[in-house]
C-alpha cells in the first residue's frame, strides 16, 4: 500500500549511514510500489554537489550495498526522486534554497542523519526558515545523548520546536522483524501470557553476538563501549518488549508506556553481576586495544550482566543480557527458560527437563519451542527435549523471506506518522537513569575490562556469573 507522498529530507545525506542503510531501503519500498511518483529524497549535507552528483552517488551506494533490487528502469526512477541541496546546519547557507524546493500538501519529515550536537541547531533552522510546522516530523539517530545529562539537554533542544509527536527516535531494533514478532506471540495467543511470569519462568537470556570488530569506528566506540553502544539502547529495547505488561493496545502510547514502566523497575545492577571484556588479536586481526588507539583503554567490547525487574510479576526471575564484537557467530536471540517440571513421575534417571523458548533476531529469523518428549525405541521412558521450529521463511514461504529491513519499515512509519516502534524521550531518559551509575560505578573504580579471545562466546568470567547461580548460557552458534 503506497504511502501519502513525501517530502524527506534527509541532513547528512551523504554520510555513511545514509548511503549504507536510508538511501537503499528507500529504494527498495519505491521498487515495491510504496513511494507515490511525486514523492521526493532531498540529501543536504555541508559539502558541494549537484544533484547529478549525488544521484550518482546514490546509484553507487545501491550498487554496492544492495545490487539485487530493482531493475534498471526502477534505479532510474528512483534516482530521479532524489534532490541535493547544500545545506549549513550552523550558518545560513542553503536555507533559502531548501525552503524554495519544499512541496505544498504532502508529508514533511526531516531525517537527522548527523552529529547530534547538530540536532538543536538544525531543529531551530528549520523553525526560523519556516520550513516545518505543526505536522513536520523529524527523525534522529543514535547515539542519543552519552549519559541522562546529555540525552536531556538534545530532548530539550528538540522540544524547542516540535512537539513530542513530531519527534521519531529510532532504535532499529525495533524495526526487525522478530521483534514485532515477539509482540504478535504474547499478546496475540493464548498459549504463553498465562505462563510468563516468574512462577513459571527460571530466568530470561537476551544474547546479541557480533563477530565484527570496531574496525574503523574506533574513535567513537572507545567513546562509548558495548554498554552505551549497544545495551542502553537495543538490548533494552528487546528487555522491555519481553517483560512488558499487555498494553490495552497496540498504539504507541500505551506500548511506550508499558516498555516505561518495565526500565523504572529495573534494579541498581552491582558491580558483581557485570563482566566487561576487550577482544584480544588473533594473529590475522588486531585486537580492540590497537583499534582504539589507547593501549590503557578502559572500555568494554563485550559486556554481561545480570539484571532484575523489580514488580509483582518478575520479582526472582534474572535477566541475563550480553552482548560483544569479535564473537564466535553473529546470532542474536532471547531465550526464555522456564523452570523444571515440579516432580517427574519417570523417576529419576529421566530427570526433570524444562521448556525453552528462543526468539531469533538473527540469522535465520524465527522462533524454537523446545519441548519434551519420549526418545523413540524400546527402552522405556527415556526423554529428549526436540524444538519445534519455527523458521518464519519456511513457515510462511517466499513472502517471509521478502520482510523490509529495519530502516526501510522504520522510515515508512515515519511517513505514515506511526510512532509504536520509536522511542519516547522519557523513556530515552529513563534508560540512561538506569545506565549512569552502574558506568559510574566502574569507572569510579578504575575496572579494566578482562580480555577475552577473538571468535570465542567472551570471558570466562562471563559463563562463571551464570555457573555460580546454578544457570548457564545457551551456546553462540
Ligand atoms: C549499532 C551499533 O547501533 O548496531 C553497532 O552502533 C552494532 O556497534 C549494530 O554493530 C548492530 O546492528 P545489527 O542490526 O547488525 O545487529
Amino acid at each position: 500500500i503506497p504511502v501519502d507522498p513525501f517530502d524527506l529530507v534527509i541532513f547528512g545525506g551523504t554520510g555513511d549511514l545514509a548511503r549504507r542503510k536510508i538511501l537503499p531501503g528507500l529504494y527498495r519500498r519505491y521498487c515495491s510500489g510504496q513511494m507515490e511518483d511525486n514523492s521526493r529524497i532531498i540529501g543536504a549535507a555541508r559539502s558541494e554537489h549537484e544533484t547529478a552528483e549525488f544521484r550518482q552517488m546514490i546509484a553507487d551506494a545501491i550498487a554496492e550495498f544492495d545490487p539485487k533490487s530493482g531493475s534498471p528502469e526502477q534505479l532510474e526512477g528512483f534516482l530521479e526522486r532524489l534532490e541535493y541541496v547544500q545545506v549549513d546546519a550552523l550558518g545560513e547557507a542553503g536555507w533559502k534554497e531548501l525552503a524554495a524546493l519544499m512541496g505544498e500538501n504532502r508529508v514533511r519529515a526531516f531525517y537527522f542523519s548527523v552529529a547530534p550536537s547538530l540536532f538543536g541547531a538544525l531543529a531551530e533552522r528549520l523553525h526560523a526558515h519556516g520550513i516545518a510546522d505543526s505536522e513536520t516530523r523529524i527523525v534522529v539517530e543514535k547515539p542519543f545523548g552519552k549519559d541522562l545529562a546529555s540525552a536531556k539537554a538534545l530532548n530539550a533542544a528538540l522540544a524547542e520546536h516540535f512537539d513530542e509527536s513530531q519527534i521519531y527516535r529510532i532504535d532499529h531494533y525495533l524495526g526487525k522483524e522478530t521483534v514485532q514478532n515477539l509482540m504478535a506471540v504474547r499478546f496475540g495467543n493464548m498459549l504463553f501470557e498465562p505462563l510468563w511470569n516468574s512462577q513459571y519462568i527460571d530466568h530470561i537470556q537476551i544474547t546479541v553476538a557480533e563477530t565484527v570488530g570496531v574496525d574503523g569506528r574506533g574513535e567513537y566506540y572507545d567513546r562509548s563501549g558495548a554498554m552505551r553502544d549497544m545495551v542502553q539502547n537495543h538490548l533494552m529495547q528487546l528487555l522491555c518488549l519481553t517483560a512488558m505488561e499487555p498494553p490495552a493496545k497496540f498504539d504507541p502510547d500505551a506500548v511506550r508506556d508499558e516498555k516505561l514502566k518495565v526500565i523504572r523497575a529495573l534494579n541498581a545492577v552491582p558491580l558483581e553481576d557485570v563482566v566487561r571484556g576487550q577482544y584480544l588479536a588473533d594473529g590475522k586481526k588486531p585486537g580492540y586495544l590497537e583499534h582504539a588507539g589507547d593501549p590503557d583503554s578502559k572500555t568494554e567490547s563485550f559486556i554481561a550482566l545480570r539484571v532484575e525487574v523489580s514488580n509483582w510479576r518478575w520479582a526472582g526471575t534474572p535477566f541475563y543480557m550480553r552482548t560483544g564484537k569479535r564473537l564466535r557467530a553473529r546470532s542474536s536471540e532471547i531465550a526464555v527458560v522456564f523452570k523444571e517440571t515440579p516432580h517427574s513421575i519417570f523417576g529419576e534417571e529421566a530427570g526433570r527437563h524444562r521448556n525453552v523458548l528462543t526468539i531469533r533476531l538473527q540469522p535465520n529469523e524465527g522462533m524454537d519451542l523446545f519441548v519434551t518428549i519420549k526418545e523413540p525405541g524400546p527402552g522405556g521412558m527415556r526423554l529428549v527435549d526436540v524444538p519445534l521450529d519455527m523458521t518464519f521463511a519456511e513457515a510462511l514461504g517466499p513472502e517471509a523471506e521478502d520482510v523490509p529491513d529495519a530502516y526501510e519499515r522504520l522510515i515508512m512509519d515515519v511517513i505514515r506518522g506511526n510512532q509504536t516502534l520509536f522511542m519516547r524521550g522519557d523513556e530515552v531518559e529513563a534508560a540512561w537513569a538506569w545506565a549512569d551509575p552502574l558506568i559510574a560505578s566502574w569507572e569510579n573504580r578504575g575496572d579494566k575490562p578482562v580480555p577475552y579471545e577473538t571468535g570465542s562466546t567472551g570471558p570466562e568470567e562471563a559463563l562463571a556469573m551464570m555457573h555460580r547461580e546454578g544457570r548457564r548460557w545457551r551456546d553462540i552458534r
